[in-house]
């Protein structure tokens, strides 16, 4: 029998369960450089929230990584009208590793898509992320994989700055701003001034990528909760969202991480079902593979935009009361 306090205990412990977010990583264009737009966001938006066997909430929310639309020099990223028109939320991001002038062109459309779109745009936003691995990228091994430019800290952490006077009294003045970076740089003392910058941390982490340890799939569990954690440790308290994480359904071996639906299916099960609806989570990735195939792949549907996986993505789990 449910009495009044069961029905509120019941109430309570549903919306702690879906109270984190749960989606995947859209970026601006294609694998073959062409730009997206609105309709092309809007299918890929609906075509993961109806995603066949996703577990409990599903997938609603898109992080991005530029505000900027495609093809243009400061107009606002298509996926925002996208965004209100599925009730999709949003991981914002702001590219930061370009430069100031990009830097700039990044808050003025922040600024236009606030005027065009308010308060319908800003109940959906999640967050900002102001950068995205630009202090990985100065790193030695950032730098050994030929991936800069990336940007100092100080400079990350004066972007954040700005990022919040743009904000302030605008109607996305709630927004949580942080950063996303791999928990390699995390942990490293010589960006503590992004850390201080930040209201959450957001952490990119890749076990298949990490060929300098014992990587097979067996494995990537213990590793990804090793970075988890580590970046945890190293921000002083403050919410530590996944931003990035997955395991390639095809395409090279990196160490002893060895490509393939089954070893995907086995991340999924090990760090994402534990992860969803109890941790803010952007999964990489929904779909990597239009038009043209990557080598790592890692999206859970193939070239053609299906709600039907890959592989199965049911968590299997009994929701606890
Ligand atoms: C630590 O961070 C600083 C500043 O971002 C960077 O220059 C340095 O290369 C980093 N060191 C390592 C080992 O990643």
């Amino acid at each position: 029998m449910l009495t009044t306090t069961g029905l509120v205990a019941l109430a309570t412990s549903f919306s702690t369960a879906l109270a984190a977010s749960q989606g995947f990583n859209y970026g601006s264009t294609f694998t073959s450089g062409a730009v997206k737009f609105q309709s092309d966001f809007e299918a890929e938006f609906k075509a993961a929230q109806g995603l066949i066997g996703a577990p409990a909430g599903g997938f609603n929310s898109a992080r991005l990584y530029t505000t900027v639309q495609g093809g243009t020099a400061n107009g606002p990223i298509s996926a925002i009208p996208a965004a209100i028109a599925t009730k999709t939320t949003l991981l914002l991001g702001i590219w930061c590793s370009a430069g100031d002038a990009v830097f700039a062109n990044e808050l003025q459309a922040l600024k236009s898509a606030i005027a065009q779109y308010g308060s319908s745009f800003a109940d959906l936003v999640v967050g900002i992320s102001v950068g995205s691995e630009d202090l990985y990228r100065i790193s030695p091994t950032g730098l050994l994989n030929k991936e800069n430019p990336g940007a100092e800290p100080a400079t990350v952490a004066n972007y954040i700055k700005q990022v919040r006077e743009t904000i302030a009294g605008t109607p996305l003045s709630g927004a949580p701003v942080g950063h996303v970076d791999t928990w390699t740089a995390w942990v490293n003392g010589s960006n503590q001034v992004v850390i201080d910058a930040v209201d959450w941390a957001g952490v990119d982490a890749y076990p298949y990528f990490q060929n300098t340890q014992a990587n097979a799939i067996g494995n990537n569990k213990a590793l990804f909760n090793d970075a988890f954690g580590a970046t945890k440790a190293a921000v002083g308290g403050k919410p530590v969202w996944v931003t990035e994480t997955g395991f390639p359904v095809s395409g090279k071996t990196v160490g002893e991480a060895v490509p393939s639906l089954e070893n995907a299916k086995t991340y999924w099960d090990e760090v994402g079902c534990p992860l969803f609806g109890a941790t803010n989570t952007w999964w990489y990735t929904f779909q990597d593979a239009a038009p043209d195939t990557p080598n790592p792949s890692f999206g859970v549907i193939g070239n053609a935009l299906t709600s039907t996986p890959l592989f199965d993505l049911s968590c299997g789990k009994v929701e606890s009361e």
